[in-house]
């Protein structure tokens, strides 16, 4: 039988909270899928400062590399402000990301049809939104060297980070979009800002050139990324694919997870390159939001961002896409049914917790799986 090696890094706030449930749904799978999944669980983020000072240890570190695949909770929270600023928890989620090479991270924002209530938009505006959006991953500010605060000694300080980006790392991003865009709606929206940045002219004109001769059949558009932000909030179905450099794939999914209705409804996948010879590729799920310290531990977080991002591992790290397609049926099926978290809950619909959430979807799975 397959043997499915999994590492579970949960974290903190309201990660261990999520991923509590996506361990119902790794049984279920286990028990009437035969999928063969193996779990082990490591530490990340705070709870990794916590346990060994360092937000993930060498050794779990060494487990991700060596996993089929990495399911990534949420890390930081107001325990750790004081922390070195390279100890913070979000810096074990940064290491992973850099020494995984998880360059591509691709962020679907789908407002299912029951929850357009609850996106802070008009009905029509969002009701069958379904974008996706291709963050740039390893690269741009978040890694570009210098990155420091010099004092400089007048009473004055300087801080610093430093935008990067070097042509293949914006020609395997950009294909990683058009690939997408291939199986979609044929569409490429790319944001920059070339109007003020040289890495935003560079970008344009490398996507550009990606686009003319590998993907002539895919529609390429160009948006600065600032009315990039106002169109996705102005008429956010006119997209099919964005993609973008980290920081800008940073801001514009957290605005495109209130599209859906939440920030708790956003999946994420972070993927590296496909290894020529074995066909496989290094891959962490992880949802797009935080550790939400405002509500964990009140066992209220909605856990649907966390079992989609499985859902987004079940596709693209083991091509089980009859179960992806029932896991995301089930959560559609869930919502229809009036099932709500507190986050998305609409009047006339029941209000659950966090487990009940998860039972919710457990259940439909099987559901789905036996019919
Ligand atoms: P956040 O995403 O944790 O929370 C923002 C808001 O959304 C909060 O009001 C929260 O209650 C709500 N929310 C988020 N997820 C929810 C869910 N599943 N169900 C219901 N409500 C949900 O962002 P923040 O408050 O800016 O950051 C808190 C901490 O999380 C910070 O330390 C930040 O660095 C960290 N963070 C981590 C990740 C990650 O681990 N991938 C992502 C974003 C932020
Ligand atoms: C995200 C988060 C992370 C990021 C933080 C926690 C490092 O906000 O995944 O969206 O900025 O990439
Ligand atoms: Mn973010």
């Amino acid at each position: 039988m397959t043997t499915r090696k999994l590492l579970l890094l949960p974290g903190d706030g309201i990660g261990p909270e999520a991923m509590g449930e996506v361990s119902k749904i790794i049984a279920i799978l286990n028990d009437e899928a035969a999928a063969g999944f193996e779990t082990e669980t490591g530490l990340v983020g705070g709870a990794a400062y916590d346990a060994h000072g360092a937000a993930i240890s060498d050794a779990d570190m060494a487990r991700a590399t060596a996993a089929d695949a990495v399911l990534f909770g949420a890390v930081g929270g107001p325990k750790w402000d004081a922390v070195p600023y390279d100890l913070r928890p979000e810096a074990g989620l940064l290491r992973l990301r850099k020494e995984m090479a998880l360059f591509a991270n691709l962020r679907p924002a789908i407002c299912y049809p029951a929850l357009a209530e609850a996106s802070s938009l008009k009905r029509e505006l969002v009701d069958g939104l379904d974008i996706l959006i291709v963050r740039e991953l390893t690269g741009g500010v978040y890694f570009g060297s210098p990155k420091e605060i010099v004092d400089l000694g007048n009473g004055q300080k300087r801080g610093v980070d430093t935008q990067v980006y070097e042509t293949y790392e914006i020609e395997r991003i950009a294909r990683a979009a058009f690939e997408a865009a291939r199986t979609r709606h044929g569409k490429v929206t790319s944001m920059e800002k070339r109007n003020v940045m040289k890495t935003g002219v560079l970008w344009n004109e490398v996507v550009s050139r990606i686009g003319r001769d590998e993907y002539p059949d895919v529609r390429l558009e160009h948006m600065l990324a600032d009315a990039g932000g106002m169109q996705l909030v102005r008429a956010p179905k006119q997209f099919d694919v964005i993609v973008t450099d980290n920081l800008f794939g940073d801001m514009l999914s957290d605005i495109a997870a209130m599209l859906t209705g939440s920030l708790g409804m956003l999946p994420s996948a972070s993927l590296g390159a496909v290894d020529a010879a074995t066909g496989t590729r290094k891959a962490l799920y992880e949802p797009v939001h935080g550790s939400a310290p405002d509500i964990a531990g009140k066992g209220i977080a909605n856990p649907i961002a966390m079992i989609a991002s499985f859902a987004m591992m079940l596709r693209y790290s083991f091509a089980m896409t009859r179960e992806a397609d029932a896991l995301e049926a089930a959560i559609a099926g869930v919502l229809e049914a009036g099932t709500r978290t507190g986050d998305i809950m609409a009047p006339g619909c029941r209000q659950v917790g966090t487990t009940e959430m998860g039972d919710a979807v457990a259940a439909a799975l099987r559901g789905t799986l036996a019919a």
